[in-house]
């Protein structure tokens, strides 16, 4: 560092007496080991705040995994509390993928391992633990995903981690009188970044890349810059975008991320303020300054706070000096983008937003997807591999939901019929279905099936522990002689709770039967040889289980309910 950058720097941190930015560590390589343990952050100087945090007391190192590499994980739960660990936006096997069905209990650890099959963008990994999501991720357990490809790596991009490439994990939070973590609250009205309040950052004098997510529970963020100086959005949730694109507001609602280059060549000593301009929003958004849609515009259970509905600062860079080798310029075009053309649909599906009590004008009273609550033990939708389908989200409710599918990642075809704006033509994961809107998207759902569900929810996640969500199952078809079979096969009751009867009609015998838990662990096993038999189930804890039965070299599933 040259004397004249230190001297600059020193200078514009005591004008301006604004907390450096955290830095997320990084972890890379093929063996990824986290330890999810509770902690004390500083929020506020001087001031202990009881967090989590993986590999730390808040956040969690950011991970730097390549496009094809199998990678071991390690996650080692050190919590005093059961949880998840989800992958969010990674194309992995339901097993892998750490939803609400994947627990961690205290003091023991999971390790998923799977092959790297995404595109180069910025994921991210947080808790999933049916009902406690918010929880967790609120009190401090999130982590940037970078993953990185040959065709994005051929680009003239900013790519040095933390010197002028940059997470941004933006995120609010609400505070009791004891600077503890209210969890869940309506008055997030904390902003801070990479768990920093009040976040200021040196940034280079040339091109800079800001890998953005909002980690908020609720908030959606209208980014911008101060001046409305013009930036340039380079990726969508799932990959680069086909080419560069200028823009003075980006529209972030939870879940979602983007990656931004801003050019702050010949700016040394400027300070530029990243902003969001809520005072735009229209109704029916959370950060509106009334975001129902009814009479009078409120929404039951929307707390008026300084955030809702004006401008405000996330955070400011100062500008230092340049960097040895700096990218000047923004590159242009980026990668080809090849969208799943509309009349590749096997099928649509639809699925409806709308909330549980008939008032339209509710914040959290829950909300229904096809009208109904989630439950652990009901698959909501069966998916055949290799499907591309069309969902169809329509948004019966009065404010806006960040719809998020596992899986995949999805294409917009459409809002209410028109193209989406052109930085949502890319890889997407999360969509943010507007208040009485209809959004439809096409997706392809190959490589994994299991009887291991995924999840598909509103990533308000207040909504989302409300049971805004729901799963499908990704299946292999049956062959004729399968489905034969299965119609064959008699199991009831169904749902049971100590005995099982099971009756293959016909002439053939049973083999074997098993019983899979829904991690797919074999918990019951047994070679039997007649056409029927009964099984004790008194000793399974309650939930959704796989039947098979082997019969020659045919084997069929039937799902099971031990209540
Ligand atoms: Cu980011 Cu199902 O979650
Ligand atoms: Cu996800
Ligand atoms: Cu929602």
């Amino acid at each position: 560092m040259n004397k004249f950058f230190l001297i600059t720097m020193l200078i514009v941190q005591a004008a301006i007496a604004q907390n450096s930015l955290l830095i997320p560590s990084t972890l890379s390589g093929t063996d990824i080991n986290l330890t999810l343990q509770n902690g004390t952050h500083q929020f506020y100087n001087g001031i202990d705040t009881n967090t989590m945090g993986a590999n730390g007391n808040i956040l969690g190192p950011t991970l730097i995994l390549n496009n094809g590499d199998f990678v071991n994980f390690t996650v080692n739960n050190q919590l005093a509390e059961t949880t998840t660990i989800h992958w969010h936006g990674l194309h992995v096997s339901p097993e892998n993928d750490g939803g609400p069905h994947t627990t961690i209990a205290p003091n023991t650890t999971w390790n998923p391992s799977f092959t790297i099959l995404d595109k180069a963008s910025s994921y991210w990994y947080h808790p999933h633990l049916h009902e406690k999501t918010n929880e967790h991720v609120s009190k401090g357990i999130s982590g940037l995903i970078i993953v990185k490809d040959a065709e994005a790596t051929a680009l003239n991009l900013p790519r040095n981690y933390g010197v002028d490439d940059f997470p941004l994990i933006i995120q609010t939070k609400d505070f009791d009188a004891n600077s503890q973590i209210v969890s869940p609250s309506n008055s997030d009205d904390i902003i801070m970044v990479n768990a920093t309040i009040d976040a200021a950052l040196i940034v280079p004098e040339q091109v800079v890349r800001f890998r953005i997510l909002n980690g908020s529970s609720m908030r959606v963020f209208n980014i911008g810059l101060s001046g409305n100086k013009t930036f340039y959005q380079i990726a969508s949730d799932g990959g680069l975008l086909s080419d560069n694109l200028p823009l003075t507001r980006l529209q972030l609602a939870s879940g979602e991320r983007a990656e931004i280059l801003v050019n702050f060549s010949g700016m040394n000593g400027q300070t530029v303020f990243l902003k969001s301009y809520a005072s735009e929003f229209s109704n029916g958004i959370y950060g509106a300054t009334n975001p129902g849609m009814g009479a009078g515009m409120t929404l039951t259970g929307y707390n008026p706070n300084p955030l809702n509905g004006t401008d405000f600062d996330i955070m400011q860079f100062n500008v230092g000096t340049t960097t040895a080798t700096p990218v000047t310029t923004i590159a242009s075009p980026l990668v080809t983008v090849t969208p799943i053309p509309e009349a590749n649909s096997d099928m649509s599906r639809t699925i409806t937003m709308s909330p549980v009590t008939t008032g339209q004008n509710q914040l959290n009273g829950n909300f229904y997807l096809n009208d109904v609550l989630f439950d652990m033990n009901v698959i909501n939708e069966t998916v055949p591999l290799d499907n591309t389908e069309i969902w169809t989200i329509t948004n019966n409710s009065a404010i806006a939901h960040p719809f998020h599918i596992h899986d995949v990642q999805f294409y917009i075809l459409d809002r209410d019929g028109n193209a989406p704006p052109q930085n949502e033509q890319g890889r997407k994961d999360v969509v943010l279905v507007k208040a009485q809107e209809t959004i439809r998207f096409i997706a392809k759902f190959e490589d994994f099936s299991s009887t291991v569900p995924y999840m598909y929810h509103c990533h308000m996640l207040i909504h989302e522990d409300g049971g805004m969500m729901g799963q499908f199952v990704v299946e292999d078809a049956l062959s004729v002689e399968e489905n034969e079979l299965s119609n064959k096969l008699k199991v009831y009751p169904n749902p049971a709770n100590n005995k099982i009867h099971i009756i293959l009609e016909g002439e053939l015998n049973i083999d074997t039967i098993e019983i899979i838990d829904q991690l797919g662990r074999i918990v019951l096993d047994k070679k039997i040889n007649f056409s029927e038999d009964s099984i004790q189930i008194e000793g399974l804890s309650k939930g959704v289980y796989f039947l098979r039965i082997y019969v020659d070299n045919l084997n069929i599933t039937k799902k099971i309910v031990v209540k």
